[in-house]
């Protein structure tokens, strides 16, 4: 049978060395979701989104992504298909100006420098961006580091988009405007998947979560239940005795 999720992660294991960063995971996604990831630090998110990207296999378990096994692809075999990611640390090429950045994306889909550049400048106008084309990356404040950060995963033009952490450190109104946009990039075509700490973004754009502890799956289901779920809770006050 035909499965109709867009992404299917499937008993997923991932050991490094002695550290069993996800212990057998598994959830799907269906085309047209907001789909959130949460959990305490160190709970194997971030390892989740790489496992999906190809940045190393999983010991044990299958991701499929559009109908293909995904698991073990290399990264940009994986991003061709249509996946698009930004990264937990912002990394643009900060000597580079906001459009070249966004380029870089978009040379994924093209070779030719006017096709990328269209696109790129149509990308900057969505998210917000086109009146800083020019400037250098660095020069940018964190929160529209972060949506360049976005701008540059959208250049591919992704079905899915994983979104890791963009509203963390930015404040009430920078979070909100990122809501903005994730709800527009959606609304435009684009299945999403994010891991979030900001439980204001879960539960103000997210249509189901997963959360999970310890690399295990603690709570599945609608933002409100899964943020309300005692497990959850425990989990998270768990990080903030460690952390004290
Ligand atoms: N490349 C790696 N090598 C070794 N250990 C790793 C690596 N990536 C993550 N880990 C470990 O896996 C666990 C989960 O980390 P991570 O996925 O970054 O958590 P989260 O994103 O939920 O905060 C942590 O114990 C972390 O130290
Ligand atoms: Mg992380």
């Amino acid at each position: 049978m035909k499965s109709v999720a867009l992404l299917e992660v499937k008993e997923v294991v991932k050991r490094f060395g002695g550290v069993t960063a996800v212990q057998g995971i598994s959830f799907s996604v269906q085309e047209g979701e907001i789909f959130a990831l949460i959990g305490p630090n160190g709970s194997g998110k971030t390892t989740l989104f790489n496992l999906m990207t190809g940045v190393f296999p999983p010991t044990s378990g299958s991701i499929y992504f559009l109908d293909q096994r995904i698991d073990g692809w290399p990264t940009h075999k994986i991003i061709s298909l249509g996946m698009g990611r930004t990264f937990q640390v912002v990394r643009p090429l900060k000597r580079m100006s906001v459009l070249d950045n966004v380029m870089v994306g978009a040379f994924l889909h093209t070779s030719d420098m006017r096709e990328a550049r269209t696109l790129s400048l149509q990308v900057l106008e969505e998210t917000g961006l086109i009146d800083r084309a020019n400037e250098e990356a660095r020069s940018l404040p964190i929160a529209l580091r972060k949506r360049l950060e976005i701008a540059r995963a959208l250049a591919t033009r992704p079905k899915l988009l994983l979104l890791d952490e963009v509203a963390a450190g930015l404040n009430s109104k920078e979070v909100e405007k990122v809501m903005e946009l994730m709800v527009e990039v959606n609304r435009r075509g684009t299945t999403i998947i994010l891991v979030e700490h900001v439980m204001k973004v879960v539960l103000g754009v997210a249509t189901r979560a997963l959360a999970i502890n310890f690399g295990r799956p603690i709570a599945e289901g609608s933002p409100r239940e899964v943020v309300r779920h005692p497990e959850v809770i425990t989990a998270y006050l768990g990080e903030r005795h460690a952390a004290h």
